[in-house]
């Protein structure tokens, strides 16, 4: 089973990180690092309460969310976690969405949080990196930090709608969002339907 690190950070536009990672643990293991701006932004925009005192409360909430096993949470204070470590294999990495401020961390080798921490590592080791940065419009630090991670070989994979496969409402539109994402680690999927 491939393993797969997703983390979502303060940014508007979880639910389709959250589309994303249902449909990536269905077929890998996960492990997920949530930013604490982001616990406040999923509940009010989506709903979802994956607050907790502890981290095993949390993974708890979380794996009964998708009905999934396979899915690790971990702090973002955590340092000692797997994903701290370049000798803990995985297959890549999601930033989605991703903050302004996680992006310019990460952009920097900031690595102040187990999410930067993760995405230095990742990058270090040449493995696949899919960031997902929302924010509207983009600023020219917003757009160099991405060019400098573009140019890295890091994915830079917006939350940006088409509309060539005529969505007819708004979870088709974040089903969209959300295949594209997967489709920037190239893992197959089927959640929206491919121009032929
Ligand atoms: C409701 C809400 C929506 C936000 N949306 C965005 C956004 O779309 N993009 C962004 O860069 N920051 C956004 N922010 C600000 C970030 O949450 C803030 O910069 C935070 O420090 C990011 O930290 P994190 O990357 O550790 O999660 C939003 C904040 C709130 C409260």
């Amino acid at each position: 089973m491939k393993k797969y690190i997703f983390a979502i950070t303060g940014a508007s536009g979880p639910v389709v990180g959250i589309r994303a990672l249902k449909k990536l643990a269905e077929v890998a293991e996960v492990h997920i690092l949530i930013s604490s701006q982001s616990f406040s932004i999923i509940k009010f925009e989506s709903g979802i309460d994956w607050s907790g005192k502890k981290d095993m409360d949390i993974q708890r909430k979380i794996r009964e969310y998708f009905g999934a096993d396979n899915i690790y949470y971990h702090g973002e204070n955590n340092m000692a976690a797997t994903v701290s470590s370049g000798s803990f294999k995985t297959d890549g990495m999601f930033v989605a969405p991703c903050s302004m401020k996680s992006l310019s961390g990460i952009a920097n080798g900031y690595a102040n949080s187990l999410i930067e921490r993760a995405a230095d590592v990742t990058i270090k080791e040449g493995r696949p990196l899919v960031l997902s940065p929302r924010e509207m419009p983009f600023s020219a630090i917003h757009l160099e930090n991405m060019l400098k991670l573009a140019r890295m070989g890091v994915k830079i994979a917006p939350p940006v709608p088409g509309f060539y496969h005529r969505p007819e409402n708004i979870n088709d539109l974040v089903d969209f969002m959300a295949g594209k994402l997967i489709d920037a680690m190239g893992v197959e999927h089927n959640i929206y339907k491919r121009w032929s």
